[in-house]
């Protein structure tokens, strides 16, 4: 199976899987297949969504193409680097410069600030204090939280919180960002104003991945894929909301 891609001659995919396939639990009762032959080429600048029902391999696709966990077969090329020839400090540092991640849910920390959960990926040691607190501040403020950013996730909205999670994954300038379900938990005005937000981001030369269930959240990518029992396929807008 191809996918095809925006062709542009030299350009070089930010994403770019061959065959790649996940097994949980292999050979065990439990074996689930979770991806299948999955090829997928995403070029830089490109927002792409990627649909499926639950449990049809959605997040599994995303925690590899975001380095976090490791395919069962197949290979994963990131901006044209194998990730699997990398050591554990290579990978660290291309999830770190190169991938910004919003979780399914939003995964702040309940009892730090907005300020220092977006912080957090900066690490304790690379950067001083006063810059961490800038830049997160920064950060927030391009979310159009800065006025929050000494509330903690339980004094924001949901919407809120979901920005503060876009922003912590946009500390490090990654130039591409996964979001696994960014507007699953919000209402459908505020979840327009995330859409937003990744446009925004995507004008502004962001490659962005976005999962959804929900096709008409999908509509606003350029490009959409669906995904159905681990298998992904190019889909239309027009198929899609017909
Ligand atoms: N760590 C794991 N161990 C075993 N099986 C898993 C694990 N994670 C996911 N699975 C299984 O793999 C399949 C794909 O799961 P995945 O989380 O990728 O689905 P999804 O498309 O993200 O679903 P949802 O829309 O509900 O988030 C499911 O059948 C799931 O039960
Ligand atoms: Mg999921």
């Amino acid at each position: 199976m191809t996918m095809a891609s925006v062709s542009d001659g030299n350009a070089v995919p930010v994403i770019r899987t061959r065959g790649l396939g996940k097994v949980y639990s292999p050979g065990s009762e439990a074996e689930v297949v979770a991806l299948r032959d999955v090829d997928l080429t995403v070029m830089p600048g490109e927002f792409i969504a990627i649909m499926g029902p639950s449990g049809s391999g959605k997040s599994t696709l995303m925690n590899l193409v975001g380095c976090l966990d490791t395919p069962s077969t197949g290979q994963y090329l990131c901006n044209g680097v194998d990730v699997a020839t990398l050591d554990a400090e290579a990978l660290a540092a291309l999830r770190r410069e190169t991938i910004g991640f919003v979780f399914q849910g939003f995964h702040l920390l309940p009892r730090m600030s907005a300020l220092d959960n977006v912080a957090m990926p900066l690490g304790y040691a690379r950067v001083p204090p006063h810059e961490r607190r800038d830049r997160a501040r920064a950060a927030l403020e391009a979310v159009g939280l800065g006025a929050r950013v000494d509330h903690r996730p339980n004094e924001l909205s949901g919407g809120q919180q979901q920005r503060v999670a876009i922003a912590r994954a946009l500390i490090n300038h990654p130039p591409v960002l996964l979001a696994d379900e960014p507007t699953g938990a919000l209402d459908s005005r505020t979840g327009e104003e995330i859409l937003a937000l990744f446009k925004r981001l995507r004008d502004e030369g962001h490659t962005v991945v976005l999962i959804t269930h929900d096709a008409h959240v999908a509509a606003h990518a350029d490009r959409i894929c669906v995904m159905r029992d681990g298998e992904l396929h190019e889909a239309s807008h027009a198929e899609l909301l017909a």
